[in-house]
């Protein structure tokens, strides 16, 4: 999955591919037990590839590895194990990641002693094919086989070894994934995914849904705020289908917006038909949760809705958000759009094209049709839009959410947002200046060039909007 709730990433654009070399720097402690003599010292680097939660897995990934005496860095050149924690969903993130591979194998040349090791949906998708397309890779690892990791690495072997068992049940209980330190904290509350929408490989390399213990959830929640984090967005493939025993996702949102602490809470993605009235209420109620939600609708055809088994029409999505609009006064609404699915005619096109002018998203992830195999549509349906087509609707609606997105920032022009400082923006001003950066609850990006410490909150009035931030001046 894909979908990015951040305004960093411009509207228009898939989410970068890498998201994040994994700098999980400081070594921690070493284990007591013997296992971790045999690591003890060796440093691994991970890159992640894709959405949250595999940011959150190479979190637990680290985590693993540490308590198992490896000590994690920042550079691939330094590194004794590299790891590329890859996704599937569309095929062009699967050449990518060979290709990097590849790259890093190159590294042998100065270190022999390299492992080189491939996790995550994309090991689970061509566990069988890929030490044939990329033999330099000594090991293959699914999403549910983290916890064997360290004993994986410990064999050698002249063959890539592989572990693609999916399970039931894994949801690394126990584990408090090595973050960085910042303001927001990724909390998995439920893995996998049971929808089974036809275009989408998730539900194969993730394997079903379940969902963790509330108490699990709130004991890293817990945690998290002890160690100063200030905000929390709970993830799932369908996060708001978490259920576990008698505890639904609103109570759950209740439950971590009232840990001590914690003064933001979001959550990514639901899923549209999945979400109740009692969630619609814990969201208005509770000041904790942020007015920002992400929403993929898909397509705004409902016969293309249909053999995507989404399992919902438009008219109940317009539905679900006239409510949730009702419900949260000036809610930013963002979604997932593909476009070029089997059999999408002109008119279905145009429909998505009329559903993005009506529903006005403050943005958007839109995707040309990906077919990947072992899904239901690479089985039923024909791939049948000409890849140019699919090419001129992407760039058709890419331009119409570009100037949604800057039409919708406008209404901040002027008003005071309060912001959670990330730190200083990447690029400096013409002037030499480096400014802030942070979120508002809407989660708009918020540029300012005062002074601010990273984790704090600060108000800002908003002077000017462009279609991926706002800019401003501190006011307190
Ligand atoms: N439920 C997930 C969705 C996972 S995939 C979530 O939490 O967002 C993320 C997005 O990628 C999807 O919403 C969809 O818009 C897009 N996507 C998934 N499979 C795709 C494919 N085969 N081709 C193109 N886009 C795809
Ligand atoms: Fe994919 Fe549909 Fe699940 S998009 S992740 S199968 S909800």
């Amino acid at each position: 999955m894909g979908a990015v709730l951040t305004a960093r990433h411009p509207a228009h654009m898939e989410p970068p591919l890498q998201i994040s070399p994994s700098s999980l720097a400081d070594p921690g402690p070493a284990p007591a037990d013997g296992s971790a003599a045999a690591a003890s010292g060796r440093k691994v680097y991970v890159e992640t590839y894709g959405c949250q939660m595999n940011i959150a897995d190479t979190e637990v990934v680290a985590a693993i590895l540490k308590r198992a005496g490896y000590r994690c860095v920042e550079s691939p050149e330094e590194a004794d194990v590299i790891l590329i924690n890859t996704c599937a969903v569309r095929e062009n993130a699967e050449e990518r990641v060979i290709g990097r591979a590849s790259q890093l194998s190159g590294l042998r040349a100065h270190n022999p002693n390299l492992t080189i090791g491939i996790l995550g949906c994309m090991a689970q998708h061509l566990a069988a094919s890929l030490p044939k397309r990329a033999p330099f890779v000594d090991l293959v690892m699914g999403p549910d086989s983290y916890q064997r990791l360290p004993d994986i690495l410990a064999q050698t072997s002249s063959e890539a070894l592989l572990d693609v068992r999916l399970s039931r049940v894994e949801n690394y209980v126990g584990i408090d994934a090595a973050r960085k330190s910042g303001t927001n904290a990724w909390v998995t509350i439920i893995r996998g995914c049971d929808k089974f929408c036809t275009f989408c490989i998730v539900p194969y390399v993730r394997g079903r849904e379940r969902s963790l213990d509330p108490d699990e959830v709130l004991r890293q929640v817990t945690q998290l705020a002890s160690e100063g984090f200030r905000e929390v967005t709970l993830l799932g493939q369908t996060v708001n289908s978490y259920h576990f025993e008698q505890t639904d996702f609103a109570d759950l949102l209740r439950a971590v917006a009232a840990v001590d602490g914690i003064e933001r809470v979001r959550f990514t993605s639901p899923f549209p038909k999945d979400f109740t009235e009692r969630a619609i209420a814990a969201m208005a109620e509770l000041p904790e949760v942020c007015p920002a939600l992400h929403l993929p609708v898909q397509s705004g055809s409902d016969s293309q809705l249909e053999s995507m088994r989404r399992g919902y029409s438009i008219s109940e999505y317009r539905d679900l958000v006239a409510r949730l609009r009702a419900a949260i006064p000036d809610l930013s609404l963002s979604s997932d759009i593909i476009v070029g699915f089997c059999g999408e005619s002109e008119e279905d096109f145009r429909q998505t094209v009329r559903l993005m002018e009506e529903m006005r998203f403050d943005s958007a992830f839109m995707f040309k049709y990906s077919e990947r195999s072992g899904t239901a549509a690479h089985r039923k349906l024909p791939d049948d839009v000409p890849e140019e087509l699919k090419l001129k609707r992407l760039q058709e609606i890419i331009a119409l959410q570009e100037q949604i997105s800057f039409e919708v920032n406008q209404r901040w022009v002027g008003k005071s947002v309060r912001v959670l400082v990330q730190g200083n923006s990447k690029r400096k001003t013409a002037e030499g200046v480096r400014n802030r950066f942070g979120r508002s609850a809407h989660g708009k990006v918020v540029v300012f060039p005062e002074e601010a410490e990273a984790n704090s909150l600060r108000s800002v009035l908003v002077d000017r909007a462009t279609s991926h931030t706002l800019y401003g001046s501190a006011q307190d």
